[in-house]
């Protein structure tokens, strides 16, 4: 066995939280080998019910926990994190977009991440998931200046999911059938789910493109806007597909990403398909070694450069709305 491994989450007491936790401790996110220690980030008013969820987490004895702590102080909560899912924040309801969060959540990263810059381990990995995820996680990256920026990503992994399933569904193949597909820009409604370097039940996924009718006016608003069609039929957003992505995303990038195949995470751009540097956007991603690359050298059609550049213009706005906030 290895030594545990530092598991910060914050939002411990929220729904994502709650589904969430328990895969951790069971080893579904870092693997059956591999203790950890559970830090539970709560705001004051959390911490009651976290300890309820601890206590169920002590009463599920699961053997590779090696200790569970609850706490409403970033900077204790993220004292030697190697791994931090930032999850706390608050959900949108119906009717409102992603963005519109934006002062009331951006307020919660810039603390966060000045606390991880202070105290978190050499390695820590940090995964954004409250939203708007990629302009929070630039937020965090920006106050943590000591850290390495490319530690500090935001998920799309549940919009990558998402738009497995439905490819998978139309094509009539398993989802495991389906690979190669990318989310491009922003965890929003402008975000780009593109098939044209898919491979779908070992056929191009060109094939499914050239029907326009059904890329346009079907697979790509049905996955953009899947988060708020789910807020609409649960009366609540998305919670264990949410969980359920971010141990997929937090397993590849420690684990390692299949052979042949890629994954979509908001990663900081280093001007990969002209997407500016500095921003956090969704690109195809690799995980070789514990660290995301970027996937290079794919052809862009004229209809995915439309599609990247508007999810991508979005980023810069939300970027330019936090500058102005002083929060980055
Ligand atoms: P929730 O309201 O059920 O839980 C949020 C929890 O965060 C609450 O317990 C709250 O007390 C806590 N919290 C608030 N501020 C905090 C802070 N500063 N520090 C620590 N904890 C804090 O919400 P939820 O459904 O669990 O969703 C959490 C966030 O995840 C929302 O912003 C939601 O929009 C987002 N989300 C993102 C994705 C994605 O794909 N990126 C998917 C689903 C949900
Ligand atoms: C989702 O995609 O389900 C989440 O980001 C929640 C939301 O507000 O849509």
């Amino acid at each position: 066995m290895t030594s545990p491994v530092n598991v910060t989450v914050t939002g411990a007491a929220g729904q994502i939280g709650y589904a969430l936790l328990f895969r951790i401790a069971s080893g579904q996110m870092l693997g059956p080998e591999t203790p950890v220690r559970l830090r539970l980030l709560e705001i004051p008013q959390g911490v009651k019910a976290a300890e309820g969820t601890a206590m169920e987490l002590d009463d599920c004895a699961f053997p590779l926990v090696a200790g569970i702590d609850i706490v409403d102080d970033p900077t204790v909560g993220f004292d030697g994190a190697n791994v931090a899912l930032l999850v706390g924040a608050r959900p949108r309801g119906p009717g409102m977009e992603r963005g519109d969060l934006l002062e009331a959540n951006g307020g919660i990263f810039k603390p966060q991440g000045q606390a991880i810059n202070a105290g978190a381990a050499d390695d820590v990995r940090v995964l954004v998931v409250g939203n708007p995820a990629n302009t929070n996680a630039l937020i965090a990256a920006s106050n943590a200046p000591d850290v390495p920026t490319d530690r500090f990503t935001a998920m799309t992994r549940l919009d990558h999911n998402r738009a497995l399933t439905q490819v998978a569904k139309k094509a009539g193949v398993p989802v495991s059938e389906v690979r190669r597909l990318t989310i491009w820009g922003n965890h929003s409604a402008t975000q780009y789910p593109d098939l044209f370097h898919a491979e779908v039940g070992g056929r191009p996924g060109t094939e499914l493109t050239d029907d326009r009718a059904w890329l346009e006016q079907d697979f790509i608003p049905t996955v953009a806007k899947r988060g708020a069609a789910i807020i609409d039929a649960r009366g609540a957003s998305s919670a264990a597909s949410a969980a359920n992505a971010a141990i997929d995303h937090v397993h590849d990038w420690v684990l390692g990403t299949p052979e042949g195949d890629w994954t979509s995470a908001g990663v900081v751009s280093d001007g990969s398909y002209g997407v500016p540097e500095g921003l956090i956007s969704s690109f195809p991603v690799v995980s070789q070694n514990g660290a995301w690359e970027i996937v290079q050298g794919l052809e862009i059609s004229d209809f995915s450069r439309g599609r990247i550049d508007a999810s991508v213009g979005e980023l810069d706005d939300e970027r330019a709305a936090v500058r102005q906030l002083g929060l980055v």
